[in-house]
């Protein structure tokens, strides 16, 4: 809950104007200033170019206190919901703000698993993708054109309109990640199975051929459960931060998710935990990780140590934490111990973070950095691991596009600026341009 504090905060600009500016508390993090007032009492904007001081939004979903490395969905912490619940109950939390009871559970798995299937038609909309296209390019294709299916006779401000729409994401998003990476390796498209788990049913989509039988591996499907949990939200961050804003017009769900995904896709945010492993595969032996971290050091290098440093959390990012636990449990017991990019990370984590340049700027190693080992562990090319990031982030994309829109004070996300071109000036006809 959003509460005035019942205090302000007084602004006087140059010109003498004053502004009485609300302080607000929510539950847990910093205070907020409420400046939306602000320009009608004196004229100004604010500047926070990539808004690291602002508050877009009051949230009820996660809070990330990036100083401690805390991660809550509702409440509870991402190590709990890690190591004690599943992907799907997760989901049920972010989407409903509680645990579900056993009934309501049964409920929303069925609802998941019968809408897992796609318009047969949208088979065919794959066949216009290049064979080598990649399958993050071909998600925001697919995602946006399920508006062409299920859009017609959705209205946005019908809470069970908006139920179905996620329930048909959330259960759609790995059909159609499977059918991008399908397609690519020219198998044939393999459709869902309602006895399946929801990470079960991904990796059949995923490996299973017409010629033989496919049984999934436990500890692969347990793995693959755990990254979609800690994956599943992370507040106001640039894909969500998108989503909300193209919901914030009224547009479609699917087209907002669409957007969602292609701001995932960026090196700098989701599409980092693919660089990583090429980082790893490039540095190939620990000896050569000096060099890499000099690199990394060097501003006109252009390099980044990939998978390290965050905008919020400026200590060990908790997903990250759980993952490096993962990580050796899991290709423990895929008899993988010996893995040498796990060999190369590991080592590269324990300089980095005794190397003065990282410690000074508190870059620690963010969920990228370890996830994607595990999936290449358990046979996932790395292109396609931006594509499961997106698929688990669905979850977290739609609970806050709902929750946006039931918020009376959300208006469309319309940012200002600071104008910093020309004056205005006189037209010049061509014949008299020099
Ligand atoms: N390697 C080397 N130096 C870094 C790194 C890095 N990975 N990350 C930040 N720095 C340095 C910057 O050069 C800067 O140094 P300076 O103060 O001397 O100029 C300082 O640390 C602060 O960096 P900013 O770019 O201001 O931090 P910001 O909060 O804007 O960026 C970001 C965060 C984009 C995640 C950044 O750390 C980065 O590019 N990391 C590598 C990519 C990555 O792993 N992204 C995944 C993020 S998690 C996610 O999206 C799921």
């Amino acid at each position: 809950m959003t509460a005035s504090t019942g205090k302000s905060a007084t602004l006087t600009t140059p010109d003498g104007k004053t502004a009485e500016l609300p302080v607000l508390s929510g539950v847990l993090g910093p205070n907020v200033i409420d400046i939306r007032k602000l320009y009608a009492s004196t004229g100004m904007f604010t500047y926070d170019p990539g808004y690291t001081s602002t508050a877009s939004t009051t949230s009820h979903i996660t809070y990330i206190d990036g100083d401690e490395g805390v991660l809550l969905h509702r409440g509870y912490s991402i190590e709990e919901l890690a190591t004690k619940s599943d992907y799907l109950e997760v989901c049920h939390l972010l989407l409903n703000g509680e645990l579900p009871t056993s009934a309501e559970k049964a409920q929303f798995v069925r609802d998941i698993t019968y809408h897992t299937m796609l318009h047969e038609q949208i088979h065919f909309l794959f066949r216009g993708f290049r064979r080598d296209s990649h399958p993050m390019a071909v998600m925001i294709g697919v995602v946006g054109a399920l508006s062409a299916f299920y859009y017609e006779d959705l209205n946005v401000e019908d809470k069970h309109h908006r139920m179905i729409a996620t329930h048909r994401l959330i259960a759609k998003l790995p059909t159609i990640a499977a059918m991008a990476y399908k397609y690519t390796v020219g198998q044939p498209f393999v459709y869902p199975r309602n006895d399946l788990s929801y990470a079960e049913n991904f990796l059949h989509m995923m490996f299973s051929v017409p010629c033989e039988r496919y049984e999934v591996d436990p500890v692969h499907a347990k793995a693959l459960d755990r990254i979609f949990i800690l994956h599943a939200d992370h507040e106001q961050n640039a894909s969500t931060s998108t989503v909300r804003l193209v919901g914030s017009t009224g547009a479609s769900p699917y087209a907002a998710i669409a957007a969602g995904i292609a701001a995932l896709w960026g090196p700098a945010h989701g599409g980092a935990n693919e660089a990583v492993l090429t980082m790893l595969r490039e540095i190939g032996d620990p000896s050569r990780i000096p060099e890499f971290l000099e690199k990394a050091k060097d501003k006109d290098s252009g390099f980044r140590l990939m998978g390290f440093g965050h905008r919020v959390y400026k200590n060990y990012d908790p997903r990250a934490q759980v993952l490096k636990e993962s990580a050796d449990q899991v290709l423990a017991q895929l008899g993988k111990a010996n893995n040498p990019l796990l060999a190369i990370a590991r080592e590269l984590e324990k300089i980095a973070l005794s190397d003065d340049y990282f410690v000074k700027r508190k870059l620690f190693p963010n969920v990228d950095f370890y996830s994607g080992i595990i999936l290449e562990a358990l046979g996932i090319p790395s292109k396609m691991f931006t594509a499961i990031f997106a698929l688990a982030r669905t979850v977290g994309w739609v609970a806050q596009w709902d929750e946006m829109i039931e918020d009376p004070e959300q208006k469309i996300g319309r940012p200002r600026q600071l104008y910093a071109g020309h004056d205005r000036r006189e037209f010049v006809p061509l014949d008299q341009r020099g």
